[in-house]
């Protein structure tokens, strides 16, 4: 069944806070643990449905897992070729990061699989990813570029050398894990850096990664050796609570624990060009990620024009990103952000749509958009009902917009929220957010 969140106006947000583990990483943490040798144990696992699904999958490819108990996973590794046939398709639900990574994992395997995912999955481009691998020597079926995704046997794979039209850390993993299998070097440029999680946990993992300028390289056949992965708190999950604790007057708040590898701290960058008052405490290394814990206050935001390497380190940041620049003074102007087109959903589309219908003279552009703040009134948002369209980021980015609106605030189809973050609604109001889920008729 679906939710709506009904959020009461105003407010602000205080006190000390963790949100759940980081989503990149706890697929990747489970995927490579599965093909490692010996037993790799995670911490601050994300049990959200979209890892769960991957956990699911690597339970169905034959290897056991332990939990999730309070967010520890215990994957027991079969090693590189450990992996068996699947008896069923394999459902990624809404993970597109599920899907395309194992891709590349499975496209050098001696067995057929089959990936399958939800609707909105069901819509998103895996020829991305497709076409490199097969490239590479892999047989895989999609339908019309979507899934379902069918993956045929070979006998092995080679290694390529590929420069990604699109910056994707999701097709850069996707090639490295294949390249695993491959004989040879895989080696990927990138047009502009993206996330880059799973060469530093293949490092921890004990496999010798190359970085030269924009190209990362892997050799196949290199053993993975099981390791211990603490997760940090996902910056991605935590943008939600730096967006709110900026524009709703009287906050201060402290995010604990968050994974601040630069290649995802965007958020911060691009907040604190707009004003915000954002402190980085205690800064850390937790298992080869950077963490620390972030202290933000309210603080008058203005518009900005973002740079775009700004972009990539904040992709999936830009639905709260575009609440805080409704809230700022004067126009804000986002381009080079057309991935933005094939997420969940369109999330330019979606929340333009949203903004519009809150009274945000928010215009989208081909790669981006335009946003008139609203910075100088009190209330940047008028009351109404938005869309979510089953996406989890643009839901939670609608709810804190309340914080800032002159009535209550619904938005629909917001179960999927717990894809990414489980608990947000009871975390949210413990910070002050008003905010109640109902189920959704
Ligand atoms: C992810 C990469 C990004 C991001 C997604 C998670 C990953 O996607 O939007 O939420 O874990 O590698 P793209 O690689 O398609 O940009």
């Amino acid at each position: 069944m679906s939710r709506s969140f009904h959020v009461a106006p105003g407010g602000s947000l205080s006190g000390i806070l963790r949100v759940p583990g980081d989503k990149s990483i706890s697929h990747r943490a489970v995927m490579l643990g599965a093909i490692a040798d010996g037993v790799t144990e995670i911490t601050g696992f994300l049990e959200g449905a979209d890892a769960i699904s991957t956990m699911q999958i690597v339970r169905a490819l034959g290897v056991c897992v332990d939990g999730p108990r309070a967010g520890r996973v215990t994957v027991h590794g079969v090693g590189l070729h450990g992996l068996r046939a699947p008896g069923t398709s394999l459902d990624c639900g809404n993970a597109g990061t599920a899907m395309r990574l194992l891709m590349g994992l499975l496209a050098g395997q001696r067995f057929e699989s089959t990936l399958v995912g939800d609707e909105s999955l069901s819509k998103r481009p895996m020829r991305r990813v497709a076409e490199p691998l097969a490239a590479m020597g892999a047989r895989i079926e999609t339908r019309d570029g979507c899934p379902p995704v069918r993956i045929l046997p070979v006998a092995a794979l080679h290694g390529l050398r590929y420069p990604m039209p699109m910056a994707s850390a999701q097709v850069k993993s996707a090639l490295l894990l294949a390249g695993l299998y491959a004989r040879g070097v895989t080696t990927v440029i990138e047009p502009a850096p993206t996330r880059d999680h799973t060469e530093r946990m293949l490092g921890g993992f004990g496999v010798v990664v190359q970085r030269d300028g924009a190209a990362v390289s892997v050799r196949g056949g290199q053993p993975l050796r099981a390791t211990a992965i603490d997760v940090p708190a996902d910056i991605s999950s935590a943008a939600f609570f730096l967006v709110g604790a900026s524009i709703a007057p009287g906050s201060d708040l402290i995010v604990e624990h968050v994974g601040m590898n630069p290649t995802r701290t965007g958020v911060i960058d691009i907040l604190r060009l707009m004003g915000a008052d954002i402190e980085v405490c205690n800064e850390r290394e937790v298992g080869g990620e950077p963490v620390a814990d972030l202290r933000v206050r309210a603080a008058p935001l203005h518009g900005a024009v973002v740079p775009p390497q700004l972009v990539a380190p904040a992709i999936d940041e830009f639905p709260a990103l575009f609440v805080a620049a409704a809230c700022a003074r004067g126009r804000t102007v986002i381009t080079g952000a057309a991935e933005l087109r094939v997420k969940e959903s369109d999330r330019i589309a979606v929340m333009a749509e949203g903004l519009r219908v809150l009274g945000v003279e928010a215009t989208p552009t081909p790669d981006g958009m335009v946003i008139e703040g609203r910075g100088e009134r009190a209330s940047a948002f008028v009351r109404g009902a938005v869309q979510a369209h089953g996406d989890h980021r643009i839901a939670m980015s609608f709810a804190i917009a309340a914080l800032r609106a002159e009535g209550e605030l619904v938005v629909h189809d917001a179960a999927n929220v717990a894809t990414s973050f489980p608990g947000f609604e009871a975390l949210a109001r413990s910070a002050g957010l008003r905010i109640e889920g109902r189920p959704q008729a």
